[in-house]
C-alpha cells in the first residue's frame, strides 16, 4: 500500500511531502524492496521510430548488399551545421535561410571522394534551435553516425549536450566537427576539454571520439572530417536487402498546394517504387510519384536514400515507420488500427500526466 512505501521512504532518511522527485537511485532501492524491476526510460524517445538495427529481418540476412551511411548532423544553434553540409554539397542553403535558422530536417545524397573513387553518403541537416528536440531525436534515430558540430569560440552549449544524448540514447557513434577554427577567439582546445570532461575523450588524447578541427566557412579540413567519417562507416559495414519492399521512416511530411499530402522518407531496408502501396502511420495511399532530393522525378529509392512520396491520403507524422503492402485493403485496415491505438493512447495519456506517483504505484 501507500503506507509501506511512505514507511520505507522513512526508512531510507526521506521525508516524503508529497512533491518532490525521487533520484533514480532511491527509486531503485524501494523498488527492490518490492521486487519491481525499474525499466529507464529513455527520455529521447520519439514515438514510431525504428531502431536502426531492427528493420533488418532474418529473411534478408543472405540478401543484403552494401548501402550508403546515413550520417545526421547535429548541434547548439548558429554553431555551422548547415554551412558545414553547404560546403560539402558546393551550395549555398544556409545564406537563403528565413532568419538564419533550420526549420526543418534536410537530406542529401551526397558523392564523397575517398582514395581517387566517389562514394555514395546520405547527410540529414538537423535545426539546432531548441524547439526542435524531436526533431533532432528522430535525425538521430535513422542515422548511422552522428556528426556534433561545436562552434571553437562557444564551446558546449546546451543542445550540444542534447544532440549528444540523442547520438548516445540511439547507440550511434558520434564525430565531433570543432567549427570556426577560423574565428579570433576560437579555442579548439578548451572545447577538448569541455568533451573530456562529460566523457567524450578526444582520440588524440588516447580516448576513442574522433575530434576534428575544420572551418566550414572556409572548407578547412573538412576533407579530414569526411575521410574519418567513411573511415567509421567502413567499420559499421552497413548493409541492407534492396530486394524486398521497402520499410523505413518519415523524416518531414507536409501538405503541399498543387501536389497534395507529401512525406520524404529514408528507405532503411527494401526498394521503395512508384506504384507501391504504402502505409505510414495514419496515412496510407499509392506511390503516385518519388521525387530525389533534388527534386528530379525518379522511378525507385534504394536503401538509405531520402525520397519525397506523393500519393498518400493524409499527411503522415514525421517518425512515423513507413511499409509497403500488398493491397489497399491492407493499407486502409492498418492505417485504421494505427488510428485507433493512437486514440487510447492519447486517452491513457489524458488521464495521468505520464509520471509515477506513488498513489498510481500501490
Ligand atoms: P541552425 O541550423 O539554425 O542551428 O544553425 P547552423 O548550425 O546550421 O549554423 P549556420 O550554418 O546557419 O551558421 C551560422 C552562422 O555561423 C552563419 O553566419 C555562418 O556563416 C557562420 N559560420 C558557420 N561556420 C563558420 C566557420 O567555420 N567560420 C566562421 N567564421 N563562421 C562560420
Ligand atoms: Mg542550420
Amino acid at each position: 500500500t501507500e503506507g509501506d512505501i511512505l514507511g520505507s521512504l522513512y526508512s531510507k532518511g526521506v521525508k516524503p511531502d508529497g512533491v518532490q522527485t525521487l533520484d533514480k537511485d532511491m527509486v531503485k532501492m524501494i523498488c527492490k524492496d518490492y521486487d519491481v524491476e525499474v525499466i529507464d526510460a529513455d527520455p529521447y524517445k520519439v514515438e514510431g521510430l525504428v531502431k536502426r538495427r531492427e528493420i533488418l529481418e532474418e529473411e534478408d540476412l543472405d540478401k543484403l548488399k552494401d548501402r550508403p551511411p546515413v550520417i545526421t548532423i547535429m548541434g547548439h544553434v548558429d554553431h555551422g551545421k548547415t554551412t558545414l553540409l553547404d560546403h560539402i554539397r558546393k551550395t549555398k542553403v544556409a545564406a537563403s535561410e528565413a532568419g538564419g535558422i533550420t526549420q526543418g530536417i534536410g537530406a542529401y545524397k551526397v558523392q564523397v571522394p575517398v582514395d581517387g573513387k566517389t562514394l555514395p553518403c546520405v547527410f540529414l541537416d538537423t535545426p539546432g534551435h531548441e524547439a526542435f528536440g524531436a526533431m533532432r531525436a528522430r535525425g538521430a534515430s535513422v542515422t548511422d553516425i552522428c556528426i556534433i558540430v561545436v562552434a571553437a569560440d562557444d564551446g558546449i552549449r546546451p543542445q550540444t549536450n542534447e544532440a549528444i544524448a540523442h547520438a548516445k540514447a540511439a547507440g550511434v557513434p558520434i564525430i565531433i566537427a570543432i567549427n570556426k577554427i577560423d574565428k579570433d577567439g576560437a579555442n579548439p582546445d578548451r572545447v577538448m576539454q569541455e568533451l573530456s570532461s562529460i566523457g567524450l575523450m578526444p582520440e588524440d588524447w588516447g580516448g576513442d571520439i574522433p575530434m576534428v578541427q575544420i572551418s566550414a566557412l572556409q572548407g578547412q579540413n573538412v576533407d579530414d572530417l569526411l575521410e574519418t567519417v567513411m573511415l567509421v562507416a567502413e567499420l559499421q559495414e552497413l548493409k541492407a536487402n534492396p530486394d524486398r519492399s521497402a520499410k523505413g521512416t518519415v523524416i518531414e511530411a507536409g501538405m503541399d498546394k498543387s501536389k497534395g499530402p507529401f512525406a520524404t522518407f529514408i528507405v532503411q531496408n527494401g526498394s521503395l517504387r512508384r506504384g507501391d502501396i504504402v502505409v505510414c502511420g495514419g496515412a496510407f495511399g499509392k506511390v503516385r510519384a518519388l521525387f530525389d532530393d533534388g527534386g528530379k522525378r525518379v522511378d525507385v529509392a534504394t536503401p538509405s536514400i531520402p525520397v519525397q512520396v506523393i500519393g498518400l491520403n493524409n499527411v503522415p507524422v514525421a517518425g512515423d515507420v513507413f511499409e509497403v503492402v500488398e493491397s489497399l485493403d491492407t493499407a486502409r485496415e492498418k492505417a485504421e488500427s494505427r488510428v485507433m491505438s493512437l486514440r487510447d493512447e492519447r486517452i491513457s495519456a489524458k488521464a495521468g500526466d505520464g509520471k509515477v506517483t506513488l498513489s498510481s504505484l500501490a
